[in-house]
């Protein structure tokens, strides 16, 4: 897909979902432009930097999450997995393994089983670098209205992602000492 053709993506699947994409847009042209610079310096691929953050929360409109109006079924966390099984759905299998490591710093069996968290119990980790860019870049804006296009301060982020695990700040600050003069 080209830029068009993934902004035409995600338009065909939320036709119907206007009050959705007030949020998503934002948030993920957000996401991407962060990414990107980080991409670049970093040597990544740049377009599918690009074109993997546009797309990686496209599954929000199946879960529950009336205060961004979402009206499906589905708990808002497994977003990440129903991501990856739609991308893949349409041949956009590379994206797919973002969307399904984005949440938080990744989420491991160990944490799903400890937790008993409705998600399969497998590890959901960014591995590339292109999956661990995005998964940084994405910890710094939210879908409310406060940290849609302003970052949140690294202290937010900290407090924020702590909820993912024991070990998630280690791999924030190691992605952070990386990524994070951009
Ligand atoms: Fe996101």
């Amino acid at each position: 897909l080209n830029d068009k053709e993934t902004f035409d993506f995600i338009d065909e699947i939320y036709k119907n979902d206007k009050d959705v994409l007030f949020f998503l847009i934002p948030h993920v042209k957000s996401v991407a432009d962060l990414a990107v610079k980080i991409a670049q310096k970093q040597n990544a691929d740049v377009d599918f930097v690009y074109r993997a953050s546009l797309l990686h929360d496209i599954a929000i409109f199946m879960t529950n999450a009336p205060k961004i109006h979402c009206k499906g079924d589905a708990p808002y966390i497994q977003h990440g997995v129903l991501g990856k099984k739609l991308l893949e759905e349409h041949g956009l299998f590379r994206e797919a393994i973002v969307a399904q490591t984005h949440v938080g710093v990744g989420i491991s069996a160990n944490h799903v089983i400890k937790n008993n968290l409705p998600l399969p119990p497998i590890d959901m980790i960014p591995s590339t670098l292109e999956e661990e860019i995005i998964s940084y870049a994405d910890l710094f804006f939210s879908k409310t209205p406060q940290t849609l296009t302003t970052p949140k301060t690294i202290e937010q982020v900290v407090r924020d992602i702590k909820r993912y695990g024991d070990d998630s700040y280690e791999i924030f600050e190691k992605w952070h000492k990386r990524f994070g003069t951009y």
